[in-house]
């Protein structure tokens, strides 16, 4: 396929915490047409093995193919540590990850603590404690694997979200982190409630920018632009009724969403 003359963008991720990194995306490229996939009948990949991974992030590029799409952005930090590599080696069109924002929270902290919340799987993995040894090898770093978090996000079940946001924004506040990154693209959403509790002075960092601008530079000629407004197709492998539901919430704007077999 030539990508050049397809800039259709497929996004994917394990459940709604995508659309985190869909919205960032759709504000710099508002003229695109986009496929989103939700794995919600695998979700969370955080239990997931990496042989697991690589196979169901392969399906859901297949399956995104068949849309055309021109380019892939892998919403989703879990599948980017453990599958993004693999993509790459089987599939030949561009594919972006989301590497969580390491390398500007070592720039902005002042006082060299850095709280990295995120999946257990992110937390453990080599992919991050690599990044955490590249972009801030001189900082103090706290991988925080937030267990049941994006499972919370998911259903926008409210009080296990403060539940766990009281429990983890207290390790965050005892370790003395003035950066915090979001290393998992559910967490964006509850943004506003992490500074609430981490307290104003407190940077919070996400990915969903630098991919959108990753992603624009990659598709510079814009040939896949639409006429005015963007065209959004989403699926999901779990109940499209659920979906469209919590997405309508957290894009406040009506989601109507499709089954995929993957
Ligand atoms: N949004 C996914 C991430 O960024 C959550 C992964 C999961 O389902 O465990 O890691």
């Amino acid at each position: 396929m030539n990508f050049q003359k397809n800039n259709k963008i497929g996004l994917f991720d394990s459940g709604v915490g995508g659309l985190s990194v869909f919205v960032e995306v759709k504000k710099l490229l508002p003229d695109m047409e986009y496929f989103f996939l939700a794995d919600q009948a695998h979700v969370p990949y955080g239990r997931k093995t990496q042989k697991e991974l690589q196979d169901l992030s392969a399906r859901i590029v297949k399956f995104l193919l068949k849309s055309d799409i021109g380019i892939l952005v892998v919403a989703c930090n879990t599948a980017t540590c453990y599958a993004l590599d693999y993509l790459r080696q089987v599939f030949k069109i561009p594919i972006i990850g989301v590497v969580p924002a390491l390398k500007p929270a070592a720039k902005l902290t002042k006082n060299n603590k850095i709280a990295v919340m995120s999946t257990p799987a992110t937390a453990k993995s080599t992919y991050l404690k690599n990044l955490a040894k590249k972009f801030a090898k001189d900082k103090e770093v706290m991988l925080l694997g937030c267990k049941g978090l994006e499972d919370a996000v998911e259903t926008l079940d409210r009080k296990t979200i403060k539940t766990l946001l009281d429990e983890y924004t207290k390790d965050v506040r005892d370790f003395g982190a003035d950066t915090v990154v979001l290393g998992c693209t559910h967490y964006p959403f509850l943004k506003t409630e992490i500074k609430i509790r981490v307290g104003s002075g407190i940077q919070i960092l996400d990915s969903g920018r630098a991919i959108a601008k990753r992603t624009s530079q990659l598709l510079k000629d814009r040939e896949g632009r639409t006429k005015s407004k963007a065209i959004e197709t989403f699926y999901t492998t779990g109940n499209p009724q659920k979906f469209s539901q919590i997405a309508s919430q957290l894009l406040k704007y009506k989601v109507n969403s499709q089954f995929a077999r993957i």
